[in-house]
């Protein structure tokens, strides 16, 4: 496995403020890695500085063996990126936006051209590349940005939110793609994302930052396995009963309240069966049986003691009390 991103105590300040706290980690080639937080964890910034937009207050980082501080050119030719805000130029064609773009690597004309309708018709753009981008929806637009990212054939592609503001239906569209050119191209992905859905979806592996700080890093499978499992609850008259009946070492935890028992277990689906046929064996009466898998969101809160939209919204919060400040 070849190391593609290599990342040492990262360190970024804004003057008291540190955006991004000591960071660690390594990225495989043709790995998806998502950074996942709240508006304000320091995503953005960790992305600037990979791709040498931002100086590192501290610590270091290697792009394909390359260092981000020593090699800015080395760096720049090795990734695309897909930055958090909308960067096309509207009254230009698909065609000419990418075109535009081609130049400024300084490819032959022949290859450029063959690239550009090669990535057009990866994104599925080919039959509107002569339309002007005003009348793309949002999802063409994106698509068209991280075809044009990747016309210098990078090896690894930096996506700032990908899918923000997106419909669901557009949003599913679009992990298509990226799904694509991480297992058939075997591009190397870093996302930031603030949607759970979305990291859980796609990436090999997350890490959740908060306060510039990495919380958790791990599968997505691990992160929620992490925080206890899944949780079966059992409405019947005689909770107690099943409590004293279910034991078993793949039961984690078991409570019994009210009209209700809680099994907190790994893998709940596997053991199902058993647990409703000792129940019907021991004739106990069962109401009704859920099943509950945790999400990201639940791993979030787990390590934050917030869910990600009240971090957001603690930090709109401390804007506008920031604001007011200032013009008091
Ligand atoms: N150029 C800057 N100057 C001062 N503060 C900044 C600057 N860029 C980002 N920040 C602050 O750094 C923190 C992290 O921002 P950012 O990396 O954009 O977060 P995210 O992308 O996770 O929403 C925020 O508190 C933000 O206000
Ligand atoms: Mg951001």
């Amino acid at each position: 496995m070849t190391i593609a991103i290599h990342v040492t105590d990262l360190t970024r300040r804004f003057g008291e403020l540190v955006a991004v706290d000591r960071i660690s980690f390594e990225i495989v080639q043709g790995e998806i890695f998502g950074l996942l937080g709240p508006n304000g964890a320091g995503k953005t910034t960790t992305l600037s500085m990979l791709s040498t937009m931002l100086e590192p207050t501290s610590g270091t980082a290697e792009i394909m063996g390359i260092d981000i501080k020593k090699d800015q050119d080395g760096v720049r030719k090795a990734i695309g990126i897909v930055f958090q805000d909308q960067s096309l130029d509207e009254e230009l064609t698909a065609w000419e936006n990418m075109d535009f773009h081609d130049r400024l690597y300084r490819l032959p004309k022949e290859i450029r051209e063959q690239r550009i309708d090669e990535l057009l018709k990866l994104v599925e753009l080919s039959d509107r590349k002569n339309d002007i981008v005003k009348t793309f929806s949002g999802g063409m637009r994106r698509r068209l940005e991280i075809a044009r990212g990747l016309l210098h054939h990078p090896q690894v592609l930096f996506l700032d939110e990908p899918t923000l503001g997106l419909d669901p239906q557009t949003r599913n569209h679009l992990w298509k793609y990226i799904e694509i050119l991480a297992k058939e191209k075997n591009i190397t992905i870093i996302l930031t994302t603030h949607y759970m859905e979305e990291a859980d979806r796609l990436c090999n592996r997350i890490a959740i930052i908060d306060h510039g700080k990495i919380i958790a890093l791990d599968t997505p499978a691990q992160l929620k396995n992490s925080i206890g499992g899944d949780v079966v609850t059992i409405q019947s008259p005689d909770p107690e009963k099943i409590a004293t009946t279910l034991v078993a070492p793949w039961i984690s935890r078991i409570e019994s309240h009210d009209k209700e028992v809680r099994i907190t277990l790994v893998n709940a689906e596997q053991h199902i069966s058993t647990i409703v046929t000792r129940l019907n064996e021991e004739k106990i009466p069962v109401t009704s049986i859920s099943v509950y898998k945790p999400t990201l969101e639940d791993v979030f809160l787990s390590f934050t003691g917030k869910t990600i939209r009240e971090r957001d919204a603690d930090r709109k919060e401390g804007m506008r009390m920031h604001f007011r400040m200032m013009r008091h």
